[in-house]
């Protein structure tokens, strides 16, 4: 019998490309996808039998009915999303007894998210501004495609560790500044200027990128707690429970510029 999938939210960026991959495996599991608003569904996905689009909230816990299917992909909104207590609530008290075997991804930084040095490299001046400082400095980061493939194979896999498994996901290796300027300029063909953001210089940097001001010191946070001496930064090392992606940073940001480049 196929696996019976919920997303949820499945508009996120992993969500979405989970969800692709699902609906192209052989074992062809059902999916349903839970958007505040289902007109997001892509169009690809709904001309796929195998999928349908339903509305639901996460902060709200309606359209959260999972009667009848066997797996959850659960992926937190963001920690700048309204609510965030009231999301952590329902992902502790409500998500926890909707099944039986659980499995916590810890993903490195989405590539994706270096998508606007594309842009930068082609400006002029061409300045590329990054909050991994110092320039060697590495941090885990990986692919949409290998976060697709992996949480869609766990999805679809027997799970034989106990339960909650934890493991992490990171790409064939980790990036510093000084990778990202030179894949960049790879892909573009052009010089770049890397401008660092240091530690005292993150608040105004975030600010400035848009962050509400109450979420400001979450980022600043987050961001020093994968710097060198940070809480996180002792963790990035490979082992058993590491899933090491394929995806190098220079074929994900070549394979990003392509598209943009089609329009
Ligand atoms: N980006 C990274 O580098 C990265 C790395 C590691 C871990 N993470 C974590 O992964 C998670 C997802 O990140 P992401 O970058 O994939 O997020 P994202 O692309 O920004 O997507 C967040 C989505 O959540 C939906 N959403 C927000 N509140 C919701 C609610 N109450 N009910 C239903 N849907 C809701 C929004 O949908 P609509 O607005 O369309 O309704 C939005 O599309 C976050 O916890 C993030 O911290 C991210």
């Amino acid at each position: 019998m196929p696996r019976r999938i919920v997303i949820l939210p499945a508009s996120t960026k992993a969500g979405r490309e989970t969800i692709r991959v699902l609906l192209q495996s052989e074992s062809k599991p059902f999916v349903r996808a839970v958007y505040r608003n289902p007109a997001k569904a892509p169009a690809e996905f709904l001309q796929n039998p195998n999928f349908e689009a339903v509305q639901g909230d996460v902060s709200s816990g309606s359209g959260l009915d999972f009667a009848g299917f066997d797996t959850l992909f659960y992926i937190p909104p963001r920690p700048m999303s309204p609510g965030v207590l009231r999301l952590n609530h329902i992902s502790d008290e409500i998500l926890k007894n909707s099944v039986p075997q659980v499995s916590i991804v810890r993903p490195g930084y989405i590539t994706e998210e270096w998508a606007h040095f594309l842009d930068a490299a082609k400006a002029d001046p061409p300045v590329l501004h990054s909050w991994i400082s110092p320039v060697d400095h590495k941090v885990p980061m990986v692919d949409l495609k290998d976060i697709g493939e992996c949480c869609a194979n766990t999805l679809l896999s027997e799970q034989t560790k106990p339960s909650p498994y934890y493991f992490k996901l990171f790409g064939p290796q980790h990036y510093s500044s000084a990778d990202l300027k030179d894949a960049v300029e790879k892909v573009v063909g052009t010089k770049t200027e890397l401008k660092l953001i240091e530690r005292d210089q993150l608040s105004g940097f975030f600010a400035q990128l848009g962050i509400p001001e109450t979420h400001v010191p979450d980022f600043v946070g987050m961001t020093t707690a994968v710097l060198p001496g940070g809480i996180m930064a002792g963790d990035f090392g490979y082992d058993e429970d590491t899933v090491r992606g394929k995806v190098e940073l220079v074929d994900g940001l070549r394979e990003m510029y392509e598209k943009k480049q089609q329009g």
